[in-house]
């Protein structure tokens, strides 16, 4: 079988789908991917002015899952750090998204890692971190909380009465620091290590070290957090609850959330937050992502897209997707394995039907149960290969009569899962071999 992309004028799958400008990227694919960001200009402008014109910015990004609020996140990050700002990125994960225990601690580990990630990137902030990690004198509790920070993230640890910075040193490639710590000044960096962090010391530790960081020189601190949506409505109320009582009366810092559209959920302290849509992109834009992409992975780069791709057929995927550009990626991820099976050069309509009606195939499969007379047929066929009109083992084992089985099989064929021929005055059916894989890996 031909399982090369070259006749597509390909390398490999340009349609691949992933998050622009994801913070721990290098700086080749940084600018890589600022090539491949298009448009969003008015909401960039509009969200950096609400944090370059304040001192607390609350804004809620929400919008259709794909459409690009992550990508367009990092992108605003991108931006504020540039301008001199402090900004954390969190996501929810599944595990933090049921207990807010677990949550408050991954915020602030994120916050720690991002101290280092800050320290490995500027000389001056690393000076001042060195400073306050080898203070001659007793440190303040601003300081501590800044240390235990750093702790809750395993960039410094503490062994009879030293704090030691290996995490750190790893990280940022500096030499391993040690200074000494009171017995007091212990308990205060191990504070993060109890199990049940208390709200308080949390809300804290976290105002703590944000102030200190604002005293670094930094026009402002910038809290990120992604996929609020995977919380459950109970909690995710409580958690921005917390979040909202951690920074609002004291106006620190600034906060980006981000959600999926919320059908009927209500809006969380709308008093408190603004809510920006996130639209889907127009058309162009998409397709102009689309040829950079494709670019990337063209063999002879003077080549259009339009020459893979039927640009009718762009219209329609543009259209039937909504714009949403996970949606388009992945149909066209389909279609070029698609092109691939049926020996095309490029991406048409005869391509496109085809993987539709594979897609449609395998919802079909999907939904027999083994108790279905159907699934019944195509496990017996899986293991004998072949069945004819008046196979009585078929039939016992189907427990359908003769004529009912004749029925099912030709339906069957209707549906492009069984081939037959003629042999005397008989019908051989079987299972399509281009099908027969897909069908065993649904099938027992
Ligand atoms: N501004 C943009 N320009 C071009 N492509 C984008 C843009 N924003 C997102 N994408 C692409 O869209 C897809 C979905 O983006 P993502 O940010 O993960 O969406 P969401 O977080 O809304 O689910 C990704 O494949 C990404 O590369
Ligand atoms: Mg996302």
């Amino acid at each position: 079988m031909n399982l090369d992309l070259s006749k597509l004028n390909l390398t490999s799958n340009p349609f691949e789908d992933f998050e622009l400008l994801e913070e721990t990227l290098d700086k080749e694919t940084v600018s890589q991917h600022n090539v491949l960001f298009k448009d969003r200009e008015e909401i960039t402008k509009k969200l950096l002015l609400g944090i370059t014109t304040s001192t607390s910015y609350k804004v809620v990004l929400h919008g259709e899952a794909g459409v690009g609020k992550s990508s367009l996140l990092n992108k605003v990050l991108h931006d504020l750090r540039q301008r001199g700002y402090f900004a954390i990125k969190y996501r929810v994960t599944e595990a933090s998204a049921l207990d807010a225990n677990l949550f408050e601690r991954e915020l602030l580990r994120t916050f720690g890692e991002e101290i280092a990630r800050e320290a490995s990137r500027s000389k001056s902030f690393r000076d001042r971190l060195k400073s306050i990690i080898i203070l001659g004198t007793k440190r303040d509790l601003r300081q501590l909380s800044l240390l235990a920070v750093l702790y809750s993230s395993g960039q410094v640890t503490i062994r009879e009465g030293q704090v030691e910075t290996d995490g750190l040193s790893m990280t940022v490639g500096i030499p391993v620091l040690k200074a000494e710590v009171s017995e007091q000044e212990q308990k205060h960096i191990e504070i993060t290590r109890v199990e049940t962090l208390s709200h308080l010391v949390f809300g804290q530790l976290l105002r703590d070290g944000i102030g200190l960081l604002k005293e670094l020189n930094y026009r402002g601190v910038v809290i990120a957090i992604d996929e609020i949506d995977k919380l459950e409505e109970k909690l995710e109320g409580r958690l921005l609850t917390i979040v909202k009582d951690t920074f609002y009366p004291a106006g620190l810092c600034h906060l980006l959330l981000v959600m999926k559209t919320r059908n009927g959920r209500k809006p969380i302290h709308p008093d408190i937050f603004v809510y920006e849509p996130v639209h889907s992109l127009p058309k162009r834009y998409v397709f102009e992502f689309l040829e950079e992409m494709y670019r990337a992975k063209a063999i002879d780069k003077k080549k259009p897209l339009t020459s893979l791709l039927d640009k009718r057929l762009f219209d329609e995927l543009y259209d039937k997707n909504r714009g949403i550009i996970r949606m388009v990626l992945k149909d066209l991820s389909a279609c070029v394995i698609g092109a691939i099976l049926t020996d095309k050069s490029r991406i048409d309509d005869h391509v496109y039907q085809r993987t539709k009606v594979t897609d449609a195939l395998q919802a079909y499969l999907m939904s027999l149960r083994p108790d279905d007379r159907e699934y019944k047929i195509l496990s017996y066929l899986l293991k004998t290969e072949e069945t004819y009109t008046r196979d009585e083992d078929l039939s016992k084992a189907t427990e359908l009569s003769k004529s009912a089985l004749s029925y099912k099989l030709r339906d069957l064929e209707e549906r492009g899962i069984l081939v037959s021929r003629k042999r005397g005055s008989f019908r051989i059916f079987s299972i399509d071999p281009s099908l027969r894989a897909r069908v065993k890996s649904i099938i027992r």
